[in-house]
């Protein structure tokens, strides 16, 4: 458990994840109060990172559920062991058993399959559960979890209702492909990710690309910074500006010039327009 902000940006940092004063409160204030963090915002700014190095700053086991369209119950909590239950059930019919007994038998805890929701609900030791990119998953999924999440337990027919052993901390994080009702937002603390600043993205590719030229990785955030002014189809995102760094330092370079960045545009631009337009302004972006 984190005890101060302060605590929280320290063991981020620790794992190499940068993180500022608003995002730290979120994640201290969750862990407190043990609400889920519902993180937003665009794609590659640290949503997926910031739950994987919560769980390592916090010496504990990830346990992620990705989601998708049609994602339901069955996968993502509990799913009955149907092989297992039919060798049980020809197993006791020779056995004379009743189909009662057998019932009894096959319904029990030997015979199914913990998805995500349930392992995480019955570890012993609070770990950090990922519902990555739930805005993929239907709305029908999202009543679920809310229910799930709002006493941290589940019922099941057969079982009925498993309580958690620990209260895992919660990390739901989106692309905002759809919006969530008010009802998941009122039980989350709400956190938006966006783009870093200039200083922040650089001490980003300084803590991530070791060894990089310090000039050039000011060029390089500092031309990424303005390409993301520019209206694209998809901006560069603190992936990207690493990938890109790392390139430039496998090349060898230790500064940035219009040839270099045109030819190596294709590690930070993914669409072919977005390039077209950014060779159009290169003299604009990058004065020679
Ligand atoms: N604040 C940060 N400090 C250090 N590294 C960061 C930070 N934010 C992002 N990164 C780097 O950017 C990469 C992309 O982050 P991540 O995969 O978490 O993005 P995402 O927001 O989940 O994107 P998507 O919406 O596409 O899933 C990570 O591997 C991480 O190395
Ligand atoms: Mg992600």
């Amino acid at each position: 458990m984190f005890s101060s902000i302060e605590e929280v940006k320290n063991k981020l940092t620790q794992q190499k994840y940068l993180i500022n004063d608003r995002l730290a409160t979120g994640v201290f204030l969750a862990a407190k109060l043990q609400k889920p963090l519902l993180i937003e915002g665009p794609a590659g700014v640290g949503k997926t990172e910031l739950a994987k190095v919560v769980a390592k700053a916090l010496d504990t086991e990830l346990i992620r559920l990705q989601c998708y369209e049609g994602l339901d119950e069955s996968k993502s909590l509990f799913e009955w062991n149907y092989q297992k239950q039919l060798l049980r059930i020809q197993a006791n019919h020779l056995t004379d058993k009743t189909w009662e007994e057998t019932k009894a038998n096959i319904f029990s805890e030997e015979f199914y399959l913990p998805r995500p929701i349930m392992k995480a609900l019955q570890a012993e030791k609070p770990v950090v559960l990922l519902v990555d990119e739930l805005d993929k998953s239907d709305e029908e999924f999202e009543s679920f979890l809310l229910e799930a999440l709002s006493d941290y337990q589940v019922s099941i027919p057969e079982l009925g209702t498993v309580k958690a052993k620990s209260i895992p901390m919660v990390v739901l994080t989106s692309n905002n492909y759809r919006d969530f009702s008010d009802a998941l937002k009122r039980r989350c603390i709400h956190l938006y990710i966006d783009y870093p600043s200039f200083e922040r993205e650089l001490a980003i590719v300084r803590l991530k690309v070791p060894g990089i030229n310090e000039a050039l990785a000011e060029k390089i955030v500092r031309f990424v910074q303005s390409v993301r002014k520019m209206v694209l189809k998809k901006s560069p995102s603190i992936s990207e500006t690493l990938d890109w760094a790392r390139t430039l330092v496998l090349l060898g370079v230790d500064t940035l010039d219009q040839e270099l960045v045109l030819n190596t545009l294709n590690i930070l631009l993914k669409y072919q327009q977005d390039i077209k337009k950014v060779e159009e302004r290169i003299g604009g972006l990058l004065p020679d």
